[in-house]
């Protein structure tokens, strides 16, 4: 089959388009013929040694993908041959944390195509229990742009964010591809929601997702509009996947007792906490990695439904990988990336 291979780890031109083995499915997998993959921020760091080094190479990245059953391993029930089918973006890799739940608890748990190869190829192989028929009717990029970040949504506004009818939520890089799903979340959940955005070119993303606010941070103080809006109270919530350089600020933002959950790093990794604030505000401070199998359903139910929508910015072709990482890095993407095999 042909894949996007990475032989080492480095820039978008890392990527060698080249002909490796086909896997075979083993007892309790399938093999999926992948139609679509999506890319996410993850396969880059990936891709440049900045997660693990401990894989071994030459390696394949590629977390999202939908496509159909090629084959079907001993003892798999309930597929069929050509049925179509979404990959779980993360999952426990050793099947001795299968009985963990949530799955996103269990030590084992990553992203899929980290140490396990992913769907930058013709087909990826799965565990069976990992995989999820698809009824969603929507073309393979619209699905394959999807899992990772719904099950992230799904977890960081619902599950951690405590996001419920009426709540006011701040959504950091509202155009990005996991804060556009988190504030189209936050909006299906009856939120009222803020959401920050770098240029002018990206407000209409993160308002089509169902911003009421939407806010270009270079233009303007988000945490300053952000307490206009909320008559100097603060949000209930703020979900953020920027981290260390709007830090501070979003603790501003935030209500008395109000929930902070952190997902994602783009902005830096490190920042400094005033504890007198953190106790008299009653701030809640919360990691979020991910999400469950349960969540992942919930999500696609709510992409199916119209509820929540696919933004699909641009498809490459998978012989284009590298060209398609390089225009995520120039961060004018409004939504996601797909490859197509
Ligand atoms: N923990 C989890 O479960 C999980 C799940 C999904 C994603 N993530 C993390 O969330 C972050 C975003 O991922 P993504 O796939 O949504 O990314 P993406 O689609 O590539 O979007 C990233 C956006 O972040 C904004 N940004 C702000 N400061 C930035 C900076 N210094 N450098 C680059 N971009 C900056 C940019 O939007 P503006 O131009 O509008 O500022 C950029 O377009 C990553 O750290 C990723 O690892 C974590």
């Amino acid at each position: 089959m042909k894949a996007a291979v990475i032989n080492k780890f480095g820039g978008p031109e890392v990527f060698d388009y080249t002909d490796v083995d086909t896997p075979a499915p083993r007892a309790g997998e399938l093999l999926v013929k992948v139609a679509a993959c999506g890319i996410n921020r993850y396969d880059l760091y990936t891709r440049m040694g900045a997660v693990f080094t401990d894989m071994a190479l030459p390696h394949v990245l590629g977390a999202d993908v939908a496509g159909s059953v090629a084959a079907i391993g001993a003892d798999v029930e309930g597929w069929r041959e050509g049925d179509a089918a979404i990959v779980a973006p993360g999952y426990p890799i050793d099947p001795s944390d299968w009985d963990i739940l949530p799955e996103n608890r269990a030590p084992s748990f990553e992203v899929t195509g980290t140490h396990t190869w992913g769907g930058n190829a013709e087909y990826i192989r799965m565990p069976a229990r990992f995989v999820l028929h698809d009824d969603t009717g929507l073309p393979a990029p619209e699905v394959a742009a999807m899992p990772l970040v719904l099950m992230t949504a799904v977890h960081a506004v619902e599950t951690l964010g405590e996001v419920r009818v009426g709540s006011r939520v701040l959504v950091q890089a509202g155009a990005s591809g996991s804060g556009n799903a988190c504030v189209q979340m936050a909006a299906a959940l009856g939120a009222r929601v803020a959401a920050t955005v770098g240029s002018k070119e990206k407000m209409e993303t993160a308002k089509a997702a169902g911003a009421e606010l939407v806010i270009n941070y270079n233009e303007n103080s988000f945490a300053e509009a952000v307490l206009e809006w909320t008559e100097g109270t603060g949000v209930d919530a703020v979900i953020d996947n920027v981290g260390g350089s709007v830090f501070e600020d979003n603790l501003k933002a935030l209500r008395v007792g109000g929930i902070f959950v952190n997902f994602g790093l783009v902005g830096g990794m490190t920042s400094t906490i005033n504890f007198r604030d953190l106790f008299f505000k009653q701030h809640q401070l919360r990691g979020s990695f991910m999400g469950s199998m349960a969540g992942l359903r919930r999500g696609l139910e709510l992409l199916r439904e119209g509820k929540i929508k696919a933004v699909v910015d641009r498809t490459y072709p998978l012989s284009e990988t590298s060209e398609a990482h390089r225009y995520i890095e120039s961060r004018a993407v409004k939504g996601k990336v797909v490859l197509i095999p």
